[in-house]
């Protein structure tokens, strides 16, 4: 939740505004209710703030404009104080004398006692924010230390909550002093320059060299330095790291928008989560795995914990490590798991997914199981990001960065990534399906085709979409993993579309959901493979025209070849053949394309819709 860039380069560079503004347009996906800049300009900074998007900023910029500078700062910004007013924007000034100027993302929880002490001391506020009551204490903690770093050190020491911040200071020009708690902050390494920003996209136009931080820490940046040290003072270093992706990975190659570049990435995101993970002799190997396999052949226990697709992506992994480990697997939305004293030890094996790395309930929830002793796993699509350094062990997925808001590559790239890890346990711990990791790697190597070739199918969902822009509700019905694909199918359309959409367990149907068919309610039905075991298969084409006798106008999703639904679907949606357990991987794919096209309909914003944000860095 909300976008932070910082930099600073040499006196001959004075394009900060530039860099700011780029690294800005990369972050916008973080929060979109407003954005700001600040820039040191001569013995003053000069600020520029706009409520809504980013365009509103430009426009403003461009009839306002801004000084050059070497220096500078900007936010885009997810709302949690105070509306989203040009007032409330960030930067946030302290002190009288306009010098200073403050970005902030997270929540300062104690802010109102904060806040009353300064109001007792006549302070005058201009906004509703938290944020500035730590520019007012900063611009004073300065007036004492007369240096920047030293105030913010001071001024951290105050706060409570997980904050990171980004303060500029019109008697220091060429320095850029960020804080971090509980909340991302990565520094970019360049040539003459160096950047702060919320993630790597920030600086990916300028430098892949990054600098991943500890919680606690301050780090200080001029066009020649960089200087981290503990918020007591202490001397640290930050880890480096090479990006892998580049510039035009986080761009849109030709689509309309990301979600739809997002979305036509999935063949790699798949293919690239398996990279590497098999030795010459075909046996499955996590080199990125800092647990010992004596420790993981003790686990008798595994909890997902996660949130929103993320979650999804778990419940489709507990059925596939169940199957192939024989270990229980529990799915715990992170912020209900801390809360409902979970039963945890040392055999515990606790697996975090979280694309982003940064979800503050995730985050919370590994700090937790770690506390109660838990081996904890962190899969995750963000390098330099806190959850996986939270963690004991790390499997990265490699699905390059997913900018739309809505989920879709990250969440294919995750279930690839538990199939491995269930794959690599089943494989570990010797059980009956410990030979057949093998084959099943075999069959995942095959999806990426698998889903290539169903993206050429698309069109006809597209039609569909776009016939169904009036609809106000959308039901969707799966069985075993396509149970959690119908959830995922209808968080999509809630989050893109704006309309209620609902997920259930097909055969929860007649139990009660069963109420809402009336003639024309549009319900989609992801329909198990004919070769399930259990006759599942049987049971959800019951359930078909058990709908459709109530008139339900029936989308079905149905392996190719599966001849049985026709007679009860109004349109049937093909997927290609392959093993249940990983039929996930294809079978959400059109409720993305779904949501997507019907979202485009009603002429919403697909990459950020309504109230959301990318990366939810507050509890
Ligand atoms: O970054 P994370 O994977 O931890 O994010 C978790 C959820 O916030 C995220 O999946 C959210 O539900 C998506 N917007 C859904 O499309």
């Amino acid at each position: 939740m909300c976008g932070i860039v910082g930099y600073v380069g040499r006196v001959e560079d004075d394009g900060a505004l530039d860099v700011v503004m780029e690294g800005l347009a990369r972050l916008e996906y973080r929060g979109y209710d407003s954005a700001g800049v600040a820039l040191v300009t001569g013995d003053h900074t000069s600020t520029r703030k706009k409520s809504g998007k980013l365009a509103n900023l430009r426009a403003e910029l461009e009839a306002d404009p801004l000084p050059p500078s070497t220096t500078g700062i900007g936010h885009t910004r997810w709302a949690t104080h105070g509306g989203p007013t040009d007032e409330n924007a960030h930067p946030h000034r302290g002190g009288a004398d306009g010098k200073l100027a403050l970005i902030h993302n997270g929540i300062i929880e104690n802010f109102h006692s904060l806040k009353g002490s300064l109001l007792n001391r006549g302070t005058v506020f201009t906004s509703e924010t938290d944020t500035e009551v730590v520019a007012h204490l900063l611009a004073a903690a300065y007036e004492q230390h007369g240096e920047l770093t030293d105030a913010m050190r001071a001024v951290v020491a105050d706060l409570e909550g997980a904050f990171t911040l980004l303060a500029i200071h019109a008697d220091q020009p060429g320095v850029v002093v960020g804080a971090r708690r509980n909340s991302p902050l990565v520094v970019g390494l360049g040539d003459g320059a160096n950047y702060l920003g919320s993630d790597v996209a920030a600086f990916i136009g300028h430098t892949r060299q990054a600098l991943e931080l500890d919680q606690d820490q301050i780090v200080t940046i001029t066009a020649d330095s960089v200087t981290v040290t503990g918020f007591d003072g202490s001397p640290a270093e930050g880890r480096a790291f090479e990006v892998t992706w580049d510039a035009a990975a986080a761009e849109k190659g030709g689509y309309t928008t990301f979600m739809e570049k997002e979305i036509h990435d999935q063949p790699h995101a798949v293919a690239d989560t398996l990279l590497g993970r098999t030795d010459a002799d075909g046996r499955l190997t996590l080199d990125e795995m800092d647990i010992t396999e004596q420790q993981l052949q003790q686990i008798d226990r595994i909890i997902v914990v996660a949130c929103g697709t993320a979650a999804y992506a778990g419940l489709v992994a507990k059925y596939a490590i169940e199957r192939w480990t024989r270990i229980p697997v529990e799915v715990a939305l992170a912020h209900e798991f801390r809360y409902c004293d979970p039963i945890v030890d040392d055999r515990t094996l606790v697996v975090s997914i979280s694309q982003s790395g940064e979800t503050m309930d995730t985050l919370m929830a590994v700090k937790h199981a770690r506390l109660l002793g838990a081996l904890t796993i962190s899969v995750c699509n963000t390098h330099g990001s806190t959850i996986p350094r939270e963690s004991d062990a790390v499997l990265y997925t490699h699905a390059g960065p997913e900018i739309a808001v809505a989920s879709t590559k990250a969440f294919l790239a995750q279930i690839t990534a538990c199939y491995v890890l269930g794959l690599y346990l089943a494989q570990l711990r010797g059980g009956s399906f410990a030979d057949d990791a093998q084959a099943v790697m075999k069959q995942l190597g095959e999806v990426p085709d698998k889903i290539e070739t169903l993206l050429g199918r698309m069109d006809r969902v597209k039609e569909i979409a776009g016939f169904m822009a009036d609809t106000r509700s959308v039901l969707f019905l799966g069985r075993h993993v396509g149970y959690p694909v119908a959830m995922e199918g209808a968080l999509k359309l809630k989050e893109l579309a704006y309309i209620h959409a609902e997920g259930f367990a097909a055969g929860e149907l007649k139990h009660g959901p069963i109420a809402l068919i009336e003639p024309g309610q549009p319900v989609f039905v992801i329909v198990p493979s004919p070769s399930s075991e259990h006759g599942l298969h049987g049971k959800v084409v019951s359930n078909i025209q058990e709908i459709r006798a109530r008139g339900a106008r029936t989308i079905v999703i149905a392996e190719e070849g599966d001849e049985a639904v026709e007679p009860f679907a109004d349109e049937v949606i093909r997927v290609p053949v392959t093993a249940p357990l990983l039929a996930p991987l294809l079978t959400v794919v059109p409720l993305q394309v779904f949501a997507l096209w019907l979202s485009t309909a009603k002429g919403l914003d697909v990459d950020q819709p309504r109230n959301l944000a990318k990366s939810v860095t507050v509890e």
